[in-house]
């Protein structure tokens, strides 16, 4: 039988909008990697629009999983002792992301101070490789998260739910706009569930 308390449709609201800014950070890390390998193979990229991506895209990531890590992850862990393995891994998954995101966001400090020349070389030596790194790092951690909330979102009390939306929408960041609606147009399904 289908279960359709208020607390599951909540959950899976909730789920939905996790998915939406996941969704955000996939496309906006294919971006810079895609925009760093034109660079690197010296195709035409307008360099300061790559930069200011680059940079949204660090800040909007590093709030994301601030979030996850102070708010979301001790109200579930509260809630479901037995989660407390998966959410430990998926902090710890937050960190191996973060050394990888350094070292990009190292070759976006070098590039932006470079001029077109060295701007190509230093995209073709090492930072479209830390893109990619970066990019196939946080697939991968959100392909091992997004099952996890599945299963532990529905089962949330909606009161606190709504509490954990309002204190994360309240402490997001507010720039760029504009490329966050670009980049959550036409999302995906939201994908297989294990219930
Ligand atoms: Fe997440
Ligand atoms: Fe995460």
């Amino acid at each position: 039988m289908t279960d359709t308390s208020p607390d599951r449709a909540e959950g899976l609201r909730m789920f939905d909008e996790m998915l939406a800014v996941h969704t955000v950070l996939r496309r906006g890390s294919d971006l810079v990697a895609a925009a760093l390998g034109a660079l690197a193979a010296g195709r035409p990229v307008d360099v300061r629009t790559l930069v200011a991506v680059a940079h949204w895209h660090s800040a909007f990531l590093h709030h994301h999983h601030e979030s996850e890590d102070e708010r979301f992850w001790p109200l579930l862990r509260r809630l479901f002792p037995d989660a407390a393995d998966d959410l430990a891994r998926l902090t710890a998954e937050h960190a191996e992301l973060d050394a990888e995101l350094k070292r990009l966001a190292d070759g976006i400090a070098a590039i932006r101070r470079a001029d077109a020349t060295r701007a190509r070389e230093i995209a073709a030596d090492t930072a479209h490789a830390a893109a990619v790194r970066s990019r196939d790092a946080l697939a991968a951690h959100l392909d091992d998260e997004e099952p996890v909330m599945r299963t532990l979102f529905p089962r949330t009390p909606a009161a606190d739910i709504r509490t954990l939306r309002a204190a994360i929408v309240a402490a997001a960041p507010k720039s760029d706009p504009d490329l966050v609606i670009g980049l959550l147009t036409d999302p995906g399904p939201r994908p297989a569930t294990r219930t």
